[in-house]
């Protein structure tokens, strides 16, 4: 692979210092991407805080056409997406081109987004002091964004910051994980193509240090930010900027009795929500929770699936375990793993992690107090336990901190809308796992998952202001 620039001010920088991306099965170093300083990120600040009347005057049908042309560019350099996501995030070749479409649907709902940020019409005549007065409410731009986006969806989460900007038409500066920084900037490549007004947008690769005046600069309107709980702490240091905030979960699915339960269907999406790209996920199961009365035909089933799920290198077809983004992430699951099994919980699949690669494990018996069973595991595991009583399980999926999306197999519509009522999430997803996501849908937590909506039309209400027109009939 060729080594990348950065973006400052939709032009390419090659900078004096790269950084190394690392292929992630081997190990070896993939590519170099030019690594950008303090004075580079300001500079895109400062670039993206002149150029905010000029996008925000950049007219929706000119958005929109912008965001067409990354579809297209999308769909002809599709197969070197996927190949770049393969090898910067070790995503299995099949997943990688998963996101790729992903890539494409979100730029094309956002493309039919731009024309269609409208306002309304207010009454505002509600008693005798008010007649002869209109009111018109319309969406206008939020100003400069700051995005920070995570390794485990390098193109489609920072698809879901730069779409809607595009379309509400702010102008960003974004900063890609320094582990898997390709998928953005070949966005930022296709998007320097295109005649959007300069200082529209910087991709930048830069060091946590650097990132800071995303955060902290008063010149940004909104910062967006998926990632870990330390998301928390960047908005304690956001001064009066706007923040939203994905910050993952400990998914947790619900399988009911239901005596017409297709079980195998069910094993097949857990199988998928638990393990597809190791677990590195935000909806991925972690907990599953199955009634008792089919809980052992479950686990069996599980189980045997689970043992044989094909681990390896991920441009390979058939893999679907490929390697964790790291060895020290693998090694923190391993010790979750076998803390959780110190304490009494058994293992029903899995093994020995070699490196980064770390085999799909499913455990039973885990205690509550344990990190595996508490925190976010974002790797290929999950526990299972039983339930004797529907709303015992609304319960123990509520016993979180946090609270992203949950998924509910159920025949039942008073136990569907029970938990649509009662569980403490984002999203609940009924008849399919925690795991599934469209990307025009409301996508976002509560609790200590985050902050806001992302899918496009929600993320662009967060990059848009109301303004209010009053007219008065002068003639009235
Ligand atoms: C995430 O990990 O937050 C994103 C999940 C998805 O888009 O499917």
């Amino acid at each position: 692979m060729a080594s990348y620039p950065y973006y400052l001010a939709n032009r390419p920088v090659a900078a004096n210092t790269d950084l190394d991306v690392l292929d992630k099965y081997s190990g070896k170093r993939a590519t170099r991407v030019a690594l950008a300083d303090a004075t580079a990120v300001r500079k895109a600040i400062v670039a993206a805080h002149q150029a905010r009347g000029a996008v925000a005057a950049f007219p929706p049908d000119a958005r929109r056409d912008v965001l067409e042309h990354c579809v297209m560019r999308f769909q002809e350099r599709f197969d070197e997406l996927a190949l770049a996501l393969c090898i910067e995030a070790g995503k299995p070749i099949a997943d990688a081109r998963g996101e790729v479409t992903r890539l494409i649907d979100t730029f094309r709902i956002a493309a039919g987004e731009a024309t269609r940020i409208d306002g309304e019409v207010i009454e505002l005549q509600i008693s005798k002091r008010t007649r002869g007065y209109r009111g018109m409410v319309k969406r206008v731009p939020i100003g400069v964004c700051s995005f920070i986006t995570p390794f485990n969806f390098p193109l489609n989460l920072v698809a879901h910051k730069v779409a809607p900007a595009l379309a509400a038409g702010c102008p960003f500066v974004l900063k890609p994980s320094e582990k898997t920084p390709i998928g953005a900037l070949i966005i930022a490549e296709i998007l320097a193509e295109t005649d959007l007004p300069r200082g529209a947008f910087s991709v930048l690769a830069c060091s946590t240090q650097d990132a800071a005046q995303l955060v902290e600069d008063e010149r940004i309107a909104l910062l967006s930010f998926t990632g870990g709980l330390i998301g928390w702490d960047l908005k304690a240091r956001a001064g009066r900027k706007k923040v939203t905030l994905e910050l993952g979960g400990n998914a947790a699915c619900i399988i009911d009795d239901d005596p017409g339960m297709p079980l195998d269907r069910v094993v097949e999406r857990l199988v998928f929500g638990a393990y597809y790209q190791s677990g590195q996920s935000c909806i991925s199961v972690q907990r599953i929770y199955a009634h008792a009365a089919i809980y052992d035909k479950l686990r069996k089933k599980l189980k045997a699936a689970v043992a044989k799920l094909p681990m390896g290198d991920p441009r390979d077809e058939k893999t679907f375990i490929g390697p964790m983004i790291d060895e020290a992430a693998a090694k923190r699951v391993d010790s979750w793993i076998e803390a959780a099994r110190k304490g009494g919980a058994k293992r029903l699949a899995g093994g020995n992690r070699s490196g980064n690669m770390v085999p799909a494990t499913l455990l039973e018996g885990v205690p509550h107090d344990s990190d595996l069973y508490r925190k976010e595991a974002f790797a290929p595991v999950a526990l299972m336990e039983p339930f004797d009583d529907f709303e015992q399980a609304i319960d123990q999926v509520n016993d979180s901190d946090f609270g992203l999306q949950a998924g509910v197999f159920t025949a039942r519509l008073d136990h569907a809308m029970r938990a649509w009522d009662r569980l403490d999430v984002g999203g609940v997803i009924v008849g399919d796992v925690p795991s599934f996501r469209v990307d025009n849908m409301p996508y976002g937590g509560v609790k200590h998952s985050g902050l806001g909506r992302e899918g496009v039309r929600y993320a662009i209400e967060d990059m848009t202001e109301q303004r209010l027109l009053v007219i008065r009939d002068a003639t009235g």
